[in-house]
């Protein structure tokens, strides 16, 4: 039997720690190199929070998996058993560039399924969580449900990359989009922008390419309040993979399938 509720008392403490650390880094030079190309960016606080939760899970639960971004988690193959599924620093060009728009990430699997989720905005203090069937919180504060809108009453969260040319998806695919809502935004932060669904600020988030550790928690905070969270072909996510990710309110979330996306392959 897995006590989700001592889990859920651990999670809190230490990313609260965490937190405190990262806090604590701002007086300090922070080390930054570079992964994938010269924007694919990653930090000494990165590494040394993912390996705080690494180690701490590792002493509490020994037979849970870690799959986290900066390798100090396990090799995962089968979603089978508690899977903690770890961005330490969610949005990192914006902790290196602003000191702020960034989130430590924490999703906890079972068995494929999404039970805990935990984003934390270290320079606020903000704690957005839910536990899957017991409803959404922002610190104390209960989520409401989601409220129905459309894409012409919508804000959209989008990077403004994915329409022009671009090496992941057709651009004029996403033009119409970005012609009938609202607005737009962009705050560079997977985890951010999941969240600000959650609470209705962003009425949907649209990528066109996520690893597990960016959406794992998020899926869990949105879903607990109704919202959809599918690949942009409306197929359902998995922690063992990466793809598109859209995440919306439930009707705003048909229409745009239905209306803008149905052209759209993953
Ligand atoms: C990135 C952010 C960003 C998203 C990228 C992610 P990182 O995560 O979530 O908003 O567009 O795809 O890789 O690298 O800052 O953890
Ligand atoms: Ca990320
Ligand atoms: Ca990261």
């Amino acid at each position: 039997m897995v006590n989700w509720k001592e889990i859920d008392q651990n999670v809190r403490e230490w990313i609260k720690e965490a937190g405190n650390r990262i806090r604590e880094t701002f007086a300090s030079t922070v080390h930054i190199s570079t992964k994938s190309n010269r924007n694919d960016l990653v930090t000494n606080v990165d590494r040394e929070t993912e390996q705080f939760f690494a180690e701490r899970i590792r002493k509490y639960y020994p037979d849970h998996k870690i799959l986290g971004e900066e390798g100090f988690g396990d090799q995962i193959d089968s979603v089978d058993g508690v899977v903690w599924v770890i961005d330490p620093i969610d949005g990192t060009m914006n902790f290196i560039h602003q000191k702020r728009n960034f989130m430590i990430s924490i999703g906890i699997y079972y068995n494929g399924e999404g039970y805990l989720g935990y984003i934390y905005d270290v320079v606020h203090k903000e704690l957005y969580f839910a536990e899957k069937g017991h409803g959404a919180y922002l610190n104390d504060q209960k989520l409401l449900p989601l409220e129905e809108t459309v894409l012409q009453d919508a804000v959209i969260g989008l990077n403004p990359t994915w329409v022009v040319e671009n090496k992941k998806i057709d651009h004029n695919l996403l033009i119409p989009i970005v012609k009938e809502a609202r607005g737009l935004r962009t705050y560079g932060c997977a985890a951010l922008e999941m969240v600000y669904v959650a609470c209705g600020w962003l009425d949907a988030y649209i990528t066109t390419r996520l690893s597990p550790w960016d959406f794992a928690g998020g899926k869990v905070i949105v879903e607990e309040v109704g919202g959809k969270v599918t690949t942009l072909s409306g197929k359902p996510l998995s922690i063992l993979e990466n793809s598109s990710v859209f995440a919306s309110k439930p009707g705003l979330h048909k229409q745009i399938l239905e209306t803008y996306l149905k052209d759209y392959k993953d």
